[in-house]
């Protein structure tokens, strides 16, 4: 059986043998936390991950739980942006709709994508509103992310300024070398959040994921902060990112 297991005080790990049916848990465990958020608190505001890795997921969402929720209680936004239009192939909204969200029936109006054809700096404070106004005094029910090889998620790089963010929950970023100006919730945005769940499959992540989860709260690692006491972040792997974790007792204790 597999059963979700911790890794620290900070995080719990569940890992699938394959990326299908890490993908599977992914969208169930999306399901589950929008059914409790809607329990309890009336709505359901979910922040997106970007990048490839949740493609499947959304597909997922769409074709096989349709019917698992009350889709007009339900609110997207976004993670993360590239600073493109909507229909750019590197849009993190096309991404989502042309994955599978496009498919269910959720209000236009309650789909709050981040503005990357405008200013960076007029659409984070935009958007910085816009939580403020929908969401406060909670911030999201669940923030999705990823991890980048370089320990970077969401657009939280490495060694860049808005790591320092205190107040702002949205911020303009660059992301290094490309220089592309991206959009991102901060790290108050995320923390302040519900709930955390990172998804990391295949073997491409081998070696990210020991070391950002290996590694202080406050490391070159952005991915390694998330998480805390009192509200766990979920690692959802498969065996091929999991494969150089150190899973038995000999695990460095922290
Ligand atoms: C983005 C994401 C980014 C992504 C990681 C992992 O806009 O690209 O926000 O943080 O989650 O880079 O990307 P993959 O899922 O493509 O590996």
């Amino acid at each position: 059986m597999r059963t979700i297991q911790s890794w620290d005080d900070r995080r719990d790990l569940w890992i699938a043998p394959t990326e299908e049916e890490a993908i599977l848990f992914a969208a169930q465990h999306w399901i589950l936390t929008g059914q409790r958020s809607i329990q309890r608190r009336g709505r359901f505001a979910v922040a997106l991950a970007g990048g490839s890795t949740p493609k499947s997921i959304y597909g997922t969402l769409a074709s096989h739980h349709r019917n698992a929720l009350p889709w007009n209680q339900v609110h997207l936004f976004w993670g993360d942006e590239r600073c493109v239009p909507p229909d750019h192939p590197e849009s993190n909204y096309r991404m989502a709709m042309e994955s599978g969200l496009s498919e269910l029936p959720i209000p236009p109006h309650q789909i709050h994508r981040m503005h990357g054809e405008i200013s960076p700096e007029v659409a984070s404070r935009e958007y910085d509103l816009l939580i403020r106004k929908l969401l406060l005094p909670g911030l999201f029910d669940l923030v999705m992310l990823g991890v980048g090889d370089d320990g970077h998620t969401a657009s939280l790089f490495p060694h860049t300024p808005i790591l320092e963010e205190v107040n702002a929950y949205v911020g303009a970023t660059l992301k290094p070398v490309a220089l592309q100006q991206r959009l991102t919730l901060t790290f108050p945005a995320i923390h302040g959040s519900h709930h955390v769940m990172v998804c990391a499959l295949g073997k491409a992540k081998e070696a990210i994921v020991p070391l950002v989860l290996n590694a202080a709260v406050h490391s070159s690692f952005p991915a390694s902060a998330l998480g805390a006491h009192d509200k766990k972040a979920l690692w959802i792997l498969d065996a091929a990112a999991a494969r150089l974790l150190p899973l038995s007792d000999t695990k460095p204790k922290k």
